[in-house]
C-alpha cells in the first residue's frame, strides 16, 4: 500500500532488524519502530506497536529468525525453543503468531539462514493471502454499496493489502462507488484511527461510527453488507475477532445484513474444535479508562475518561458462532463458516 505515494509494507526485514510501522502513533504521526533484538520484536507486539493478526505473525516470523540470528553456537537449540515460548506469550488469541513462530522455528532447526529465508516467506506469503482475498471478495460487492467494518483489518493489520479491507480496496480501484462505516473500536480505536487512516490514505468515502450506532444504521436500511477481519477461526467456523464483533453480527442476522469474515488461512486453527475453546486476551484496565492523543506539540498524552474509582474488564476479543456468518473470504475463494467447507479448503 502507498504512504505518500510510496509503496510500503507494515513490516519488513533488514540486517537481522524487524522494522515496522509505529502504530500506536498513528494516525496523528507516521514512524517506524526498529527491533534491533527479538525481545524488541516481542515488545512491539506486547505493547500493540505492531497489532493486527497477520502483522503479529509476520513480526513473530521475523522475531523467531532473529532469535536463531542471536543465538549462541554452544546453546543454540536451547536458545530458539526457550525464544519461541517468549515469542508465543506476547498474545494469546491471534492464530497467526503460533503457524508462523511454528513455521520459522522447524526451519531455524537446520540452521539459522534457513530460518531468515522462512521469516521472508511468511511475510511474502501474507502479501500475497491479501491480494486474493481483495480478488475475492471484490466479487461480493457491487457499485453503490455501503459497508461496515469493525477493528482495523487493513494493511496495516496485515504485512499488505489487509483481509477485511482488501475487497473494498479492490472495489475501489476497480471504479466501484463502494462506502464504508468504520466502527470507533474501543477501547483503543484501530476503526477510528487506523482504518480511518487506511481509507482516507486510499481515497475510499467513508464515515467513523460510535460502535453503538451499528445497529441503528442497520434498522434503518443504511448498511448492505458487513465484512470484519479474524483473529482466528476454528474447526466449526466460529470465529474470535476484535470485541463487539459479536454484537454486529447478531444484528446483522437480525435486519438482514449478510455478515462476512475475511481472512487467510493461516488464521485458521483446526485444533480448536469450537469457538468456546479459543483463549481470550484479557487486556489493561488503563485501555477503558483513558484515552490517549496528541498535544499541540505533537506528544502523546493520556487522560483519564471514566470513573477513576470503578473497577474494569476489558476482554479484548469475542467469538462470532459460526451461524451468524454468511461467508468467509479466504484467500483460496469463499467458503461456508462450518467444519466441511473448512475441512475442504484445507485439502484445495
Ligand atoms: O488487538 P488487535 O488490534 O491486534 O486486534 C486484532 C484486530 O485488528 C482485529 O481483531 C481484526 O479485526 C482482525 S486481525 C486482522
Amino acid at each position: 500500500m502507498k504512504v505518500n505515494g510510496k509503496h510500503v509494507r507494515t513490516v519488513r526485514f533488514e540486517n537481522g532488524k524487524c522494522i515496522m510501522i509505529e502504530q500506536n502513533k498513528l494516525p496523528f504521526e507516521f514512524s517506524w519502530y526498529v527491533a534491533e533484538t527479538y525481545k524488541d520484536s516481542c515488545h512491539a507486539i506486547k505493547t500493540m506497536i505492531v497489532r493486527g493478526a497477520g502483522a503479529i505473525g509476520a513480526v513473530g516470523a521475523y522475531a523467531m529468525a532473529q532469535a536463531a540470528l542471536e543465538a549462541p553456537e554452544g546453546n543454540y537449540l536451547e536458545f530458539i525453543d526457550a525464544a519461541k515460548q517468549t515469542i508465543n506469550n506476547t498474545r494469546p488469541t491471534a492464530q497467526n503468531l503460533f503457524y508462523a513462530t511454528e513455521a520459522v522455528y522447524q526451519k531455524a532447526k537446520k540452521n539459522r539462514n534457513d530460518a531468515v529465508i522462512e521469516a521472508e516467506r511468511i511475510a511474502d506469503e501474507n502479501a500475497e493471502e491479501g491480494r486474493l482475498i481483495g480478488e475475492f471478495g471484490n466479487q461480493l460487492i457491487q457499485s453503490g454499496m455501503r459497508i461496515e467494518t469493525h477493528c482495523n483489518a487493513g494493511w496495516l493489520a496485515f504485512v499488505d493489502y489487509g483481509s477485511a479491507l482488501a475487497p473494498i480496496y479492490a472495489a475501489h480501484d476497480a471504479g466501484k462507488n463502494v462506502f464504508v462505516y468504520a466502527d470507533e473500536t474501543r477501547p483503543r480505536a484501530q476503526g477510528g484511527r487506523l482504518t480511518a487512516w487506511e481509507l482516507h490514505n486510499h481515497g475510499v468515502p467513508h464515515e467513523i461510527i460510535p460502535d453503538n450506532a451499528g445497529a441503528y444504521l442497520m434498522a434503518q436500511g443504511n448498511v448492505d453488507m458487513m465484512i470484519v477481519g479474524a483473529d482466528r477461526i476454528v474447526a466449526n467456523g466460529d470465529v474470535a475477532n476484535k470485541i463487539g464483533t459479536l454484537e454486529k453480527a447478531i444484528a446483522a442476522k437480525y435486519y438482514g445484513v449478510p455478515f462476512y469474515v475475511a481472512a487467510p488461512c493461516s488464521t485458521f486453527d483446526l485444533n480448536t474444535v469450537s469457538g468456546q475453546d479459543i483463549p481470550i486476551e484479557q487486556r489493561g484496565a488503563e485501555e477503558v479508562m483513558q484515552q490517549t492523543g496528541p498535544d499541540h506539540n505533537g506528544e502523546m498524552h493520556s487522560i483519564t475518561v471514566n470513573h477513576p474509582n470503578s473497577a474494569c474488564i476489558n476482554p479484548a476479543f469475542d467469538v462470532t458462532p459460526a451461524e451468524l456468518i454468511q461467508g468467509i473470504i479466504t484467500d483460496k475463494g469463499i467458503i461456508q463458516a462450518n467444519e466441511i467447507a473448512i475441512k475442504k479448503l484445507f485439502t484445495l
